[in-house]
């Protein structure tokens, strides 16, 4: 007999509230080297040896290039409104510049002819972190030439799936691309070095304010913005030296990137505190950055505390932890929400990833997956009270739809809804995938008896 499933009291979300499910083409589409696609700097960084916890790459991944139609039916069997998927850009464009790859767009132009045909509405992420290489060959990030490259690749994308898609992120995530990509090295490019990392995420602000800019200018009616990863943080102890310690890092992961987006200016305090590693800004660079945005996408995962001393660590917190070693704060999504909306004016918000790695069973083609539908259920309630409380959420996106390459981690680590066989790349629904389809379900109920009242 199955486990019970985790009970939640069944809340009312609005009736346009967008419900989704999230991947990107690196961790799920394989055909790494098929139709002329370039190679990227994750195909590069996981040559690295030791740069991957298990040694695997992104040859194959799930394999969805070639499982497209099967993989869009698991999608529509969810139900849900909305599908996050991210651009490969080196297989649209091989080198980051120059021609463009007729082959590869043919794949996003099925994926997304596939998606409405089945009444789902793309959500595009133009760059996953999957960089050409060819780009990072010469300087990538911390090269403003690269910022103009992806202006180009956004306008080309904009042009030919522009009314096809429903919205369009610029960058999924600029922090971990800058801090974990090139200071601590843990993430391609591998670099490590503060002063590169912040000149990265400035140019990473930066082409997505030109690209919105460009778009518009071009006529795009698709909606733009940017996700980022944002987390509550607050000091391990109420000591003066862990307040100022969780103050400096909230304004490294988080204040360093709202505030030129939202208020055309970095944070004063980090900005004395990288002495030397500032980056290089340019006079008009703030008020691009500063555009405006249809949406803001913000991925939740867990809290952060920070200790002066380093010496707090998750393990010991008390609280359950994932896979990941991450402790699991649903309160967390409200506080980090409502804060937003006190400390910023912003647009529509939306949870773009959400999710949990646990280690699955498959016995018998059932995977009894409780503690993962149990973050997912908790983390839904958790946007449901951000509402509650006056917060303009528009939706909210499950990490992911399938088992996948998690990065660093390599294939150890799954956050699927549906479990891969990555023997025989056989998909398989777990629990949660059940679990969100009849919660969606009565979602749709809801909305009908309210549009009947
Ligand atoms: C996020 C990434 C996503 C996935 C989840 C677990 O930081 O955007 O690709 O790896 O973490």
């Amino acid at each position: 007999m199955n486990p019970p499933l985790p009970q939640h009291p069944l809340q009312h979300f609005p009736a346009d509230f967008v419900w989704g499910v999230a991947t990107s083409s690196f961790q799920i589409e394989g055909a790494a080297h098929e139709d002329g696609k370039g190679e990227s700097i994750w195909d590069r960084f996981c040559r690295q040896p030791g740069a991957i916890a298990d040694g695997s790459n992104g040859d194959t991944a799930c394999d969805h290039y070639h499982r497209l139609e099967a993989d869009l039916d698991l999608i529509a069997g969810l139900g849900v409104d909305a599908y996050r998927f991210s651009m490969s850009w080196p297989r649209v464009q091989p080198d980051g510049r120059g021609a463009f790859n007729e082959a590869g767009m043919h794949f996003y132009e099925r994926l997304v002819d596939g998606l409405i045909a089945r009444g789902i509405k793309p959500y595009l992420t133009l760059n996953h972190w999957d960089l050409p290489q060819a780009l990072q060959d010469s300087g990538g990030w911390a090269h403003r030439e690269t910022v103009h490259a992806f202006v180009a690749y956004a306008r080309f994308v904009a042009k030919r799936l522009g009314e096809r898609v429903a919205a369009i992120t610029t960058h999924n995530e600029p922090w971990v691309m800058a801090v974990l990509g090139h200071e601590t090295g843990l993430f391609a490019p591998g670099i490590r070095h503060r002063g590169t990392a912040m000149q990265v995420a400035h140019h990473l602000l930066l082409s997505h304010g030109l690209a919105l800019q460009a778009l518009r200018a071009d006529g795009c009616t698709s909606r733009l913005g940017i996700v980022l990863n944002l987390s509550p943080i607050g000091p391990a102890t109420p000591s003066a030296e862990d307040v100022a310690a969780a103050r400096l890092e909230d304004g490294r992961s988080v204040r360093w990137y709202m505030d030129p987006l939202f208020k055309g200016e970095y944070p004063a305090d980090v900005w004395q505190h990288l002495g030397v590693d500032v980056p290089q800004v340019q006079p008009d660079d703030l008020a691009a950055i500063n555009t405006p945005m249809d949406f803001l996408g913000i991925n939740y995962y867990t809290r952060g505390v920070v200790s002066a001393s380093g010496a707090w660590s998750a393990q010991t917190s008390g609280k359950p932890l994932t896979d990941m070693g991450w402790e699991i704060v649903p309160e967390g999504l409200t506080e980090l929400l409502t804060r937003m909306h006190r400390d910023w004016t912003l647009p529509p918000l939306y949870v773009k990833e959400n999710g949990a790695a646990f280690q699955d069973t498959l016995v018998k083609g059932c995977v009894h997956d409780v503690e993962r539908t149990d973050y997912i259920a908790s983390h839904i309630a958790a946007v449901g009270d951000a509402l509650a409380q006056g917060v303009p959420m528009a939706g909210y996106m499950v990490w992911s739809l399938m088992d996948n390459f998690e990065w660093a981690s390599g294939y150890a680590k799954r956050f699927g809804i549906v479990h891969v066989d990555y023997a025989t790349l056989t998909r398989t629904p777990k629990d949660s995938y059940l679990w969100y389809r009849d919660f969606l379900l009565a979602q749709q109920r809801l909305r009908q008896q309210a549009l009947a009242a």
